[in-house]
């Protein structure tokens, strides 16, 4: 008995003294609560400075996007293919995640060896081998007669602009082939399979281990948002606020980033705890000066460092009676799993004694005490390393979320941490101590990371899915050169029919005479009034032209003009507009003054004469009863007699293109052509007369008023007429009519984005396939929204707010839909419009038998002048599409106000000698 207590006396005072000995040798490497708390707060600040924009660049912790935006919501399904590289081991998965709801996964895999001469040879064997590996489990698992998408667990820091693209920053670990730094990872795998035609994969993620393990366990535990690997490296990742991401667009929502913590303190941030032996062992690293925080925490290191340690001590007397084994010398030849098996709880002293033996060492029990306690102090140091850093990430998270308390879970994998005897317990109650504040659990993921790839894979398949269906729609919008040219061609025969007597009945481009014969030519003078009326707004002006000067002075007022008013009587409209005559002069205090009047008036009018026009119907928003084949100008009249309060003298009715011509014609001669891109569309220009067989004359020129809105009334344009088209169609006021019109102008381009936005999110692809009652409102998108939306100098963000101020609660992915669905929409709009362009410029080349022509043309419209891009694709169509004719566009800035006056100002001169007659 007494030898028995004895011998445990003996034994407690050898420990002591073993264990003290040891701790005054590494002193240094047993870091105080204090010194954790110091870690963890420059952690924290490393993580900021990764974050930022600014001071990314020269951080070392590099707090990279991952593009994995949720964890899985158990919705995700499907068969994957699957890789895990850069941990202890690869391996090829194929993982089966099962029907909605019931949570179940079944994965087959097969590991294959990675020899060094692979992973440290060149770049394109290294992703050939890898590639061969996947053929293999191809093969053996029969899994050739389909196409797989892929998830690549890829365990190294890689820069991601998007999930299927990662540009490997650095090497880490046992890794160093050649030629792949600063390239993509996902391209290299690619092409590496191109070898293997049998097979089909589709690389649709690249995940890092940490983002894989997390991914695994929210699967299993939806509190999980931080992924943690302790293994051959180390590394975590963690849901951070969009908000907080600069290098990302967008504020929604979270992401995962991956911290690439072991590369903390490769700026020096923790030389103060370094030691010689960290020293060391970096020196005789694959990566020297990289990685550090890694180096004095991972497997593939604390063998190592345990190893330095046993031989300083040798030497220094304080092991072995001061005598070394050669194996001792031998990098590597202390491993983890050494420390491990030294560390166990009972047979841990006598597994020392054997692994010492092993190395050729003759260690006393003294010895065999104080290296056990050197495995201690190195994988406490590494589980204290690892707690300080990831109490810093459960703060910010606790923080991010203006938490008291944050209840989490944090996904676990890597090899130390899970075959060493004390490393978890000892890393959650530290955690624990530096983090009172939250409550954590510590998940391991039983089987990998891969499970998590696979969701992600999941989620990237779903949204490739959607791609699709999305670009199919856009397509219908994508016009083809030949189409083009086409739609040209179909454009210029319609005006040959136009024109001709026996054709123009039936003709769908009306091709209207509008006695406008010349352009004006500088001695035109005089005060007049005019009216326009048709485009977005009603304008009543004033407009005093000098002559010779071609200096024009404009007064003006706008009105409104009510919906009521638009879509009621014709007495009612004509009465309103009189109504807003009367105010204007008022206002000018003209009231008496008898002033010769312009009329724009911007729906197709049939003319016999200058102060003529019969209305043959009402197009855009406006349909005012008792009007269509009535005179406008009679009309105007009778209602300024029923009001009997002054007298005008209404001397000319014009289009808008043939007033925009003129406005235009007063400063550049060559401008013989007019062009409303506008709430409507249309375009006139100066036709040789004897073309013009609705009218008897044959010598000069006169102003054709196109109305190509109606081009495609008779079905010419049926082939790329899309069912969007046909709803907003169906939806106007003139169904069937315009057609042209309503392809290309502002009034209907947004009502075809909202058409198409309708059925996108009916098909679940937007708005989280929620059909809002704003969504169903006709004419929410106007065309200043629509130019908004397209800006490109516009971020996400803002476009995002331009929806939600329109009442559309959308993501930021909904906004870049959105956006590139008006870009599809407007697109088209333009360069159909530059076709019948191309067709009018042609046609007038031709007619003068010329082999250039150069013409002007005057615009105006408020899509033309407002959105960002449409006159510059209209411009390259015409170009491209009439390229022997030298077109300039001329944007109107006065209106057609200006140029109705001056057509006035002529009428006016003309009708004198017939009253002087
Ligand atoms: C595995 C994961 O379980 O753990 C890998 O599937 C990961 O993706 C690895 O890289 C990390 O641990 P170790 O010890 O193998 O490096
Ligand atoms: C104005 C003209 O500038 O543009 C109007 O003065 C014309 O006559 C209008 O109708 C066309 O553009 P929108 O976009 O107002 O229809
Ligand atoms: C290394 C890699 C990192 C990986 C970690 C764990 O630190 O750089 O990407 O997550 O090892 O495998
Ligand atoms: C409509 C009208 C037309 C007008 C055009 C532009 O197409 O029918 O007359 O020129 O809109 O405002």
């Amino acid at each position: 008995m007494f030898a028995v207590h004895l011998m445990a006396f003996y034994f407690t005072k050898l420990k002591e003294d073993q264990v003290k000995k040891v701790d005054r040798f590494l002193y240094h490497m047993r870091l105080s609560d204090e010194t954790l708390l110091d870690i963890m707060a420059r952690f924290q600040a490393e993580m900021e400075k990764g974050l930022g924009k600014d001071t990314n660049p020269t951080a070392s912790v590099k707090m990279l996007p991952t593009f994995v935006r949720a964890i899985p919501d158990g919705s995700e399904n499907g068969e994957f293919l699957s890789l895990d590289l850069g941990g202890s081991k690869f391996r090829v998965l194929k993982v089966q995640v099962s029907e909605e709801g019931k949570r179940n996964v079944q994965m087959e895999s097969q590991f294959y060896p990675t020899p060094n001469e692979i992973i440290q040879g060149n770049g394109s064997e290294l992703f050939e081998y890898v590639a061969d590996c996947l053929a293999d489990f191809m093969k053996t698992k029969d899994l050739k007669h389909k196409k797989f998408p892929l998830g690549l667990t890829f365990s190294f820091p890689c820069r991601q602009t998007k999930l299927e693209e990662g540009i490997l920053l650095s090497w880490t670990k046992k890794f160093k082939a050649r030629g792949v730094q600063d390239t993509d990872v996902v391209s290299h795998l690619a092409k590496a399979m191109k070898k293997h035609p049998e097979t089909d994969v589709d690389i649709l993620a690249l995940v890092n281990d940490t983002v894989g393990t997390m991914m695994t366990c929210a699967y299993d535990d939806p509190y999980c948002e931080v992924g943690v690997i302790i293994g051959t490296g180390t590394n975590a990742c963690y849901m951070e606020d969009m908000s907080n991401i600069d290098l990302v667009e967008g504020d929604e929502g979270r992401m995962c980033i991956n911290t690439e913590w072991g590369a903390f303190g490769d700026d020096g941030t923790l030389e103060d705890i370094r030691t010689e032996f960290d020293r060391e062992l970096d020196l005789g690293s694959l990566n020297p000066g990289k990685q550090l925080f890694e180096k004095m925490i991972s497997g593939l290191y604390l063998g190592e460092l345990v190893r330095l340690i046993l031989l300083k001590m040798a030497r220094d007397g304080l092991l072995f009676g001061g005598k070394k084994s050669s194996a001792l010398h031998i990098k590597g030849k202390i491993e983890t799993r050494h420390m491990a098996a030294m560390e166990k709880y009972k047979e841990g002293l006598a597994n020392t004694r054997e692994i010492l033996t092993d190395l050729g060492l003759e260690p006393s029990e003294a010895d065999c005490i104080a290296v056990q306690h050197v495995c201690t102090i190195v994988s406490f140091r590494s589980a204290n390393l690892c707690a300080a850093a990831l109490a810093a990430i459960l703060t910010r998270l606790r923080e991010n979320k203006k938490l008291v308390r944050l209840r989490t879970t944090v996904g676990m994998d890597g090899t130390l941490y899970k075959i060493h005897p004390q490393y978890p317990k000892r890393l959650h109650k530290v955690v624990r101590k530096l983090v009172p504040n939250c409550d954590v659990r510590f998940l391991l993921s039983e089987s990998g990371s891969t499970k998590g790839a696979a969701m992600v894979t999941a989620v990237a398949s779903r949204v490739q899915a959607q791609r699709k269906q999305i670009d199919k729609v856009l397509a219908l919008f994508q016009l083809t050169r030949e189409h083009l040219v086409s739609v040209r061609d179909k454009m210029r025969a319609e005006f040959e029919y136009g024109l001709q007597k026996k054709t123009h009945p039936l003709a769908t481009v009306k091709m209207l005479p509008t006695y406008v014969c010349g352009m004006p030519d500088g001695t035109e003078k005089g005060k007049y009034l005019a009216l326009d009326l048709g485009g977005t707004n009603f304008r009543v002006l004033l407009v005093k032209i000098r002559r010779g000067r071609r200096l024009v002075r404009m007064y003006n007022k706008i009105f409104a003009i009510p919906l009521e008013i638009m879509q009621g009587t014709g007495e009612e409209l004509f009465d309103h507009i009189v109504q807003c005559i009367a105010d204007f002069l008022d206002y000018m205090g003209l009231k008496g003054a008898q002033l010769p009047l312009g009329f724009t008036f911007s729906f197709p009018c049939r003319q016999t004469s200058i102060d003529k026009g019969t209305l043959i119907e009402w197009t855009k928003g406006f349909k005012a009863t008792d009007c269509e084949g009535e005179d406008v100008v009679d009309m105007l009249r009778e209602a300024i007699k029923r009001r009997n309060e002054f007298d005008l003298d209404i001397v000319a009715v014009v289009n808008d293109t043939v007033g925009t011509m003129m406005t235009c014609g007063h400063e550049d001669p060559n401008c013989e052509i007019g062009l409303i891109a506008g709430t409507g569309s249309n375009m006139c220009y100066m036709e040789e007369m004897r073309n013009i067989e609705l009218v008897e004359e044959n010598e000069g020129k006169m102003c054709i008023n196109t109305e190509w809105g109606g081009f495609g009334d008779n079905g010419c344009l049926d082939d790329i007429w899309t069912q969007y088209d046909k709803e907003v169609d169906e939806g106007s006021l003139n169904p069937g009519k315009q057609r042209y019109e309503k392809m290309t102008s502002g009034m209907y381009l947004g009502e075809i984005v909202r058409q198409i936005l309708i059925d996108l999110t009916k098909q679940g692809l937007l708005f989280r396939g929620q059909i809002s009652e704003r969504l169903q409102t006709r004419g929410i998108f106007e065309t200043k929204f629509l130019s908004q939306i397209e800006s490109d100098r516009l971020a996400l963000l803002q476009v995002r707010g331009i929806l939600q101020q329109l009442g559309l609660d959308s993501t930021c992915e909904d906004s870049i839909v959105v956006k590139e669905v008006c870009g599809a929409v407007s697109r088209r709009a333009a360069q159909l419009c530059g076709s019948g362009l191309a067709a009018v410029v042609e046609k007038r080349r031709e007619d003068q038998e010329l082999e250039h022509l150069r013409i002007t043309v005057g615009v105006d419209g408020t899509l033309y002048k407002l959105h960002p891009h449409f006159s510059r694709i209209l411009q390259e169509t015409v170009k491209e599409l009439a390229p022997q004719c030298d077109v300039t566009f001329m944007l109107s800035e006065d209106g057609s106000g200006k140029g109705a006056a001056l057509i006035t100002a002529v009428a006016k001169r003309l009708q004198q000698p017939q009253k002087e007659n």
